[in-house]
């Protein structure tokens, strides 16, 4: 129940109600599938950045988006596209110019913050059912006041995208020069998934439709602004897509590096 001292002023306290919640449906489902969901992620993903192995595949270019781009001294030798200027210490990971942005700006995602507030703290967990703390501060104090800099993650984030774009273009290529395999076609659709959901991003619908007085005098803009309005009502399904769509391309990358399976080839 909300406290008095920070209910908005004017506002009346809730009905006194004896019953924890109402509501007789469902309603804790929700947020136990995203703490299930959302933890698996963060385990696998945690135990691939620090495995340091079994992330590049020489033969075809396969580069996992977990080690993109790779800028430690101890990155197998043609996984660095970008050049390997940081130690190679257990702690730091190989991508570690662009994990902590990938990061940051997840966690700074509208549809996460939403995801997480309600699963993981119960603040509130579902509509109509109490908040699981006392006090709501809401995201006017640090830490949380820091989910306002998620405009800047998404630039970043559109950076890592162009990254992993280059790295899907890089794939092309056998021991004779071009070649496709599935390899391919699971990095493309990884890539287009991340822009779809990069684009989605509410920062980049105010981004290009923001700020304007008129959008008939904007056209260009204005078009831009409706397809990206019509991905943004989509961003919670290319969030969660997104995290599938990394785990099973990095999975797929280990499995061929690590000789567990051969890539499937359709031009050698
Ligand atoms: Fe989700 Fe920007 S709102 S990525």
């Amino acid at each position: 129940m909300t406290s008095t001292a920070t209910r908005p002023r004017g506002a009346r306290a809730r009905a006194a109600i004896a019953a924890k919640t109402l509501r007789t449906d469902r309603w804790w489902f929700a947020p136990l599938i995203t703490v299930v969901g959302l933890s698996a992620w963060v385990i696998y993903a945690t135990v691939r950045v620090f495995m340091h192995k079994w992330y590049w595949v020489d033969q075809y270019h396969y580069l996992t988006p977990f080690y993109s781009p790779c800028v430690t001294e101890r990155c197998v030798e043609g996984s660095s596209h970008f050049g390997s200027f940081l130690p190679g210490w257990w702690i730091i990971p190989d991508a570690a110019l662009t994990l902590p942005f990938l990061l940051l700006f997840r966690l700074t995602c509208y549809y996460y913050r939403k995801a997480y507030y309600r699963s993981f703290w119960l603040s509130p967990p579902a509509c109509a059912v109490p908040d699981g703390h006392q006090s709501y501060s809401g995201e006017t104090r640090f830490p949380l006041l820091g989910q306002n800099l998620h405009r800047y993650f998404f630039y970043a984030a559109a950076i890592i995208s162009l990254i992993n774009t280059w790295d899907a273009i890089y794939a092309f290529h056998s021991p004779e020069g071009f070649g496709f395999g599935l390899g391919n076609v699971i990095l493309l659709i990884n890539v287009v998934m991340l822009w779809a959901y990069t684009i989605s991003c509410h920062s980049c619908r105010h981004i290009i439709g923001g700020r304007l007085k008129h959008f008939s005098k904007h056209p260009v803009r204005y078009k831009a602004w409706t397809g990206v309005s019509w991905l943004n009502v989509r961003h919670m399904q290319l969030a969660w897509i997104t995290l599938g769509t990394l785990a099973l391309t990095d999975f797929y990358v280990m499995a061929v590096a690590a000789k567990w399976i051969t890539d499937l080839r359709f031009i050698n």
